[in-house]
């Protein structure tokens, strides 16, 4: 059958809410197929030659922010903090890989979520799971998690407001290398660890003061002020994505594009070959992502590139493994094995994140930084066993002091996660514990580069 960018609705879909009133809408979605793109086409198909580098081991990916977006949370220092997180991250990164580092945000559009159970049963009253903001409200009411189809406009409004603020943190200072060097290790200092880092930090600081003295700097060099910066989110809503799906006006380039962000990509529970979500991610041309978790067959998943990507191209598709700690390598490995020996063209990217959720003793889901790290360096060990390339990571993280995820320098107890535990969905890392994952990060790769 043809692709259209409404083929999808002849397909089986998972995870989409039902909506009471079909007219009101079938109206949000006319209205929202007038509204300009978010993104432009131009910027897509740059991300898509950056995500080449990606896999080609010539660029890392660090793509990070909220599990899920929060309208009542949506203001200018949130954003600012998560993306000032980023750049420090970014740097780090940077000086571990020696390479360019491409960054993706999970803003600017990461409001609707997949969840394990349609419902949720509290005190004997069973109402629809919450699904993100796009979709629901997380008060635990009739009204609260009725689906409303406004809140894809509100969405949308939200969406352009955050990537209006990121274009210009992007070019407007925010960016300047100089400027994101306040990394909060001093009252932390004396532990081995925390050495380890400041002496990482150090050496950053004393490669921008030598470019300096040889006339390199923020004000000459665009590179150390500006920055590219990209979006992304799960691709869940279809309708949505159809009413933001256009042609590329300017060069009139055959194909079309998802202008709600750069980036898409397909989430665990609903990467069916002959699902929905399959079906309109292979029309569109921006690069996209495929959510591997633990029950991927390697057999499906070659087919599942196949189709994803029929031109077999690079940084058209990256596979973000989500395995767990415990079976990342066992897990992984005959997923990479598989695709090296097909040729098929891939990004390999970790999320150690969603493998590794847990239920603490008093009830909270958290994740520990130690199983975290431990997901990223079977990830590491897996691609160099088979001499494949590692691209990148994929997080869940905030700039914001949350207590979410256990464990990491500041050491985050159990007992402390009541304490500001903000996250409308999985838990995030805080600012310091992303940072710390970056320094960790940065020695695996500088080992591995030593290595070779
Ligand atoms: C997510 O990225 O928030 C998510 C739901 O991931 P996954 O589809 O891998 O479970
Ligand atoms: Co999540």
């Amino acid at each position: 059958m043809k692709w259209t960018i409404d083929s999808w609705q002849n397909y089986p879909i998972k995870q989409v809410p039902i909506y009471n009133d079909e007219n009101e809408l079938k109206n949000v979605e006319d209205e929202l197929s007038l509204r300009p793109p978010l993104v432009f086409a131009e910027e897509v198909r740059r991300l898509r030659r950056r995500l080449a580098s990606v896999a080609e081991g010539k660029a890392f990916l660090l793509q990070g922010g909220d599990c899920a977006e929060s309208f009542l949370e949506h203001n200018a220092n949130n954003i600012r903090d998560s993306f000032k997180v980023i750049l420090q991250m970014a740097a780090v990164l940077t000086y571990g890989s020696s390479l360019p580092v491409i960054k993706i945000g999970r803003f600017a559009g990461q409001y609707s979520k997949p969840r394990s159970s349609p419902t949720e049963v509290i005190d004997g009253i069973e109402l629809p799971s919450y699904k993100g903001d796009m979709i629901n409200d997380m008060a635990f009411t009739k009204k609260g998690r009725n689906p409303d189809p406004n809140r894809l406009l509100m969405a949308y409004d939200k969406s352009a407001s955050t990537l209006n603020l990121l274009r210009a943190f992007a070019s407007g200072g925010m960016a300047d290398l100089n400027k994101i060097q306040e990394w909060n290790l001093e009252f932390v200092k004396g532990t081995d660890e925390v050495n380890r880092y400041i002496e990482i930090a150090e050496k950053i600081s004393e490669s921008l003061t030598f470019m300096k003295a040889c006339g390199i700097t923020p004000s000459n060099t665009l590179q150390l002020r500006e920055t590219e910066f990209y979006t992304s989110h799960e691709g869940l809503l279809l309708n949505y994505e159809e009413a933001l799906t256009r042609k590329d006006t300017i060069t009139e380039e055959k194909g079309w594009f998802a202008t709600s962000a750069h980036m898409l990509w397909i989430g665990d529970r609903t990467r069916d070959l002959d699902g929905a979500h399959v079906e309109y991610m292979k029309g569109i041309a921006n690069p996209i992502g495929l959510k591997c978790g633990p029950s991927t067959d390697p057999d499906e998943l070659l087919k599942l590139v196949e189709t994803l990507n029929p031109t077999n191209s690079f940084g058209r598709l990256t596979l973000i493994a989500r395995m767990g700690a415990s079976q990342v390598r066992e897990k992984l490995s005959p997923l990479v094995k598989a695709i090296k020996k097909s040729g098929l063209a891939v990004g390999w990217c970790c999320d150690p994140m969603h493998g590794n959720t847990i239920k603490a003793s008093n009830g909270y889901k958290t994740r520990k930084v130690d199983d975290i790290m431990e997901e990223v360096k079977g990830f590491f060990e897996v691609h160099f066993n088979n001499s494949t390339v590692p691209g990148g990571v994929h997080f869940e993280m905030t700039g914001q002091n949350v207590t979410e995820c256990v464990g990491g320098i500041y050491n985050v107890k159990e007992d402390n996660l009541s304490d500001r535990y903000h996250t409308h969905c999985d838990p995030r890392l805080n600012a310091n514990q992303s940072l710390e994952l970056a320094f960790l990060l940065a020695e695996l790769l500088v080992s591995k580069r030593k290595s070779n």
